[in-house]
């Protein structure tokens, strides 16, 4: 990989340079200009800087589905909240130190909930542990820290979309759906589960518009949908907005090209499955023990193994949680997050990088 060249930012796109980020920032800030008298700020900008934790409190929790609950969090003064997107997720701080990333779920153009941000969380017996802590311990009254809303999974309203959500995928696309709505754009939804208990918001979709909205149920069916099934759904020339597990994913990008889509746009929920990877080796310090990183397995879940307190959050590398220190060797980085002079420093995303096949990294672990 070239180091020469900055990574893209969460978005994917590349990083802007200096003078227009500037730029950005302070149209961002002070638009409209024109037509006042005076610049002025952009009221739906707070001041505070990008950075800056959000303390927030549980305000409400309610059951969505089978394992499914959804957490309304607020200002603990009731003050509004900075705004978001559809597709724009939250990173929370839970209270044993766990940070996690979930999708809001509630509806931004509404006024209403300026003052709370929507989260649902499906309990996942074998996950990390972050959606166990949830369950068991997030109630009315819990707090915690967030991070400002940021967006890696934008909604462009085409004229024409076909949303795709396994079970608690739905939560970055139901913003998206409702915005679909409002502005009056042909859209569809489907959104697939094993068994209807296990679809979150389902009466709520349905009232949406029972016409355009397909809920497909593994246990009605016989099994799961295959990618042509999913994008029999799209109107032609459809962009297709799809969240859910890898399987889905994969499916329908290989089922696309034959579809009356034209584009696709996803959020996955977890990492991504390797793509060309070697089998390469980890070292725990300069005289610690030797880890073998299978071609199909990520340093991180190797990692875990020896180090099961190792933290991590997203495991695309873009958050930076589970970042390590580099003492020796040539790694193969392939995070969205560090800078070249980061890289240069030492720093290493094992969710994602890897290194050639037979070389030895050396963590500071
Ligand atoms: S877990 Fe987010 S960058 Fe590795």
């Amino acid at each position: 990989m070239d180091l020469s060249t900055p990574p893209p930012d969460l978005y994917g796109r590349p990083r802007a340079d200096t003078f227009f980020r500037f730029l950005t920032a302070f149209g961002d800030r002070y638009s409209p200009a024109l037509g006042s008298p005076l610049l002025r700020r952009n009221p739906r900008r707070p001041y505070s800087r990008p950075t800056e934790a959000l303390q927030l409190v549980v305000t409400a929790r309610r059951r969505v589905a089978a394992d499914v609950v959804e957490l309304t969090l607020a200002d603990p003064s009731g003050g509004p909240l900075p705004g978001w997107q559809p597709g724009a997720h939250l990173r929370l701080a839970l209270p044993s130190g766990r940070e996690r990333h979930y999708s809001l779920c509630g509806d931004p153009a509404d006024p209403a909930e300026r003052s709370g941000y929507r989260i649902a969380v499906r309990h996942l017996p074998d996950g990390g542990g972050g959606s166990a802590e949830i369950h068991d311990t997030l109630h009315p009254g819990t707090r915690l820290t967030a991070r400002r809303p940021r967006n890696g999974f934008a909604f462009c309203a085409e004229p024409a979309v076909l949303f795709l959500a396994g079970g608690i995928g739905i939560t970055p696309l139901l913003p998206m759906v409702r915005e679909a709505r409002r502005n009056g754009l042909d859209w569809h939804l489907v959104h697939t589960g094993r068994s209807a208990d296990t679809l979150p918001f389902a009466a709520e979709l349905r009232a949406l518009d029972p016409a355009r909205v397909h809920q497909r149920t593994d246990d009605e069916h016989g099994g799961p949908p295959t990618g042509a099934e999913l994008l029999a759904h799209a109107p032609r020339g459809a962009a297709v907005y799809c969240c859910g597990p890898a399987p889905m994913l994969t499916a329908v990008q290989r089922a696309l090209d034959a579809s009356p889509a034209a584009s696709l746009h996803f959020e996955r929920f977890g990492a991504a499955p390797v793509t060309d990877g070697e089998p390469f080796t980890v070292r725990l310090g300069a005289d610690g023990p030797e880890l073998p990183v299978p071609a199909d397995r990520s340093a991180l879940d190797v990692l875990r193994e020896a180090r099961p307190d190792l933290p991590y959050s997203c495991k695309q590398g873009f958050c930076g949680t589970c970042e390590v220190r580099l003492l020796a060797g040539a790694p193969d980085h392939r995070d969205r997050r560090l800078t070249p002079e980061r890289r240069a420093d030492g720093a290493l995303l094992p969710c994602v990088s890897r290194a050639a096949a037979g070389e030895t990294l050396v963590l500071d672990l």
